[in-house]
């Protein structure tokens, strides 16, 4: 053994900060982030979100003060959540002009004009009593065709109300050809539409259904949303099938326990490939930093890089505000 071996020694390229910095694959911007919003309608203070520390439900005051901070730190974008005062079977206040959602819609792009883009959940779990993202039948099934109408008017209420791009969550066969048609017929063919087009049926949306007050009432998502065991194949026909109906970004959701279908998806599109960091991803990290357990800050970091990586070209996270302060 010579005196100079080894001779491939990659400690050189990790020697200091500026080496490193300089050698970096992956590059957080603030402009890849998007923050989620939850705004309540009829509360008078933000009520904190017992699961998600340092999350709120905003009130119309505050929601707008959150756009603002989001738009001064170089956030790329936001996607808000509405809770209405009422809900019904059908979920009315959803595409109501004077539901919640949309009066946010309107209050936020006033705010922040276009210094980012003002995006709204295409959903109805948040809107009905039921808590079920679509209408039921009589035997309590999701029915995909009755669902399909009330999203496309949904979306069209949020375009009205200023939301630059609908985001339809719901994992109905269809949604996005019906939205598109829907959105086009309206007047907003110029509305983009990125798909939750891979969701799966994720115990990590825990803490979002206290956020968003939308448990089911009985049964859950299986029958919609993606089953986590489920062949790769099925992510990626829901890509396609999107793509061949309008989509013009994906999004893949949850992202940590998916980076693997994140990369998948990112070799088969050529569109942005989005990725859903979600509460329970924010929570895991939040408790296990509040029990002095990690390195929060670290983490949050290590956790959006990975995501980055893995080849999400956006990132849902609702440490977007901080974490493109911090860039
Ligand atoms: C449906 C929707 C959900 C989330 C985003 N949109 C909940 C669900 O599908 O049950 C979850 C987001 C998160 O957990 O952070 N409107």
């Amino acid at each position: 053994m010579s005196a100079q071996y080894p001779v491939a020694r990659p400690r050189r390229l990790r020697r200091t900060p500026a080496l490193r910095r300089m050698v970096a694959g992956t590059r957080l911007h603030a402009a890849d982030l998007i923050l989620p919003l939850f705004v309540k309608e009829g509360i008078a203070e933000p009520q904190p979100v017992a699961s998600m520390p340092g999350v709120v439900q905003h009130t119309r005051d505050s929601v707008r003060k959150a756009a603002h901070e989001a738009a001064e730190a170089g956030v790329g974008g936001l996607i808000l959540f509405g809770i209405p005062a009422v809900k019904d079977a059908r979920g009315s206040a959803a595409d109501d002009p004077d539901g919640i959602l949309q009066v946010a819609l309107r209050d936020v792009s006033a705010e922040v004009g276009d210094s980012l883009v003002v995006m709204a959940d295409t959903c109805l779990d948040e809107f009905t009593d039921h808590g079920h993202c679509g209408i039921l039948t009589p035997s309590g099934d999701v029915d995909n065709d009755a669902t399909l109408e009330r999203y496309a008017s949904i979306a069209v209420a949020q375009a009205s109300a200023g939301s630059q791009m609908v985001a339809p969550s719901g994992m109905m066969d269809g949604q996005v050809g019906a939205i598109r048609a829907a959105l086009d017929d309206a007047g907003y063919g110029n509305t983009p539409i990125l798909s939750y087009a891979v969701k799966y049926a994720s115990a990590f949306y825990g803490p979002f259904r206290d956020a968003a007050e939308c448990a089911p009432q009985f049964g859950d998502r299986s029958t919609h949303q993606q089953d986590p065991a489920g062949p790769l194949g099925e992510a990626l026909r829901e890509i396609r099938l999107d793509l061949a109906e309008g989509a013009d970004a994906v999004m893949v959701k949850p992202a940590m326990a998916y980076l693997d279908v994140i990369t998948r998806v990112r070799d088969e599109v050529e569109v942005p490939v989005a990725a859903y960091q979600v509460s329970g991803e924010y929570a895991m990290i939040e408790a296990a930093a509040a029990n002095g357990w990690v390195d929060r800050d670290r983490l949050i970091m290590e956790s959006l890089v990975a995501i980055k990586r893995a080849g999400a070209d956006l990132i849902l996270t609702y440490w977007a505000t901080e974490v493109a302060r911090r860039l």
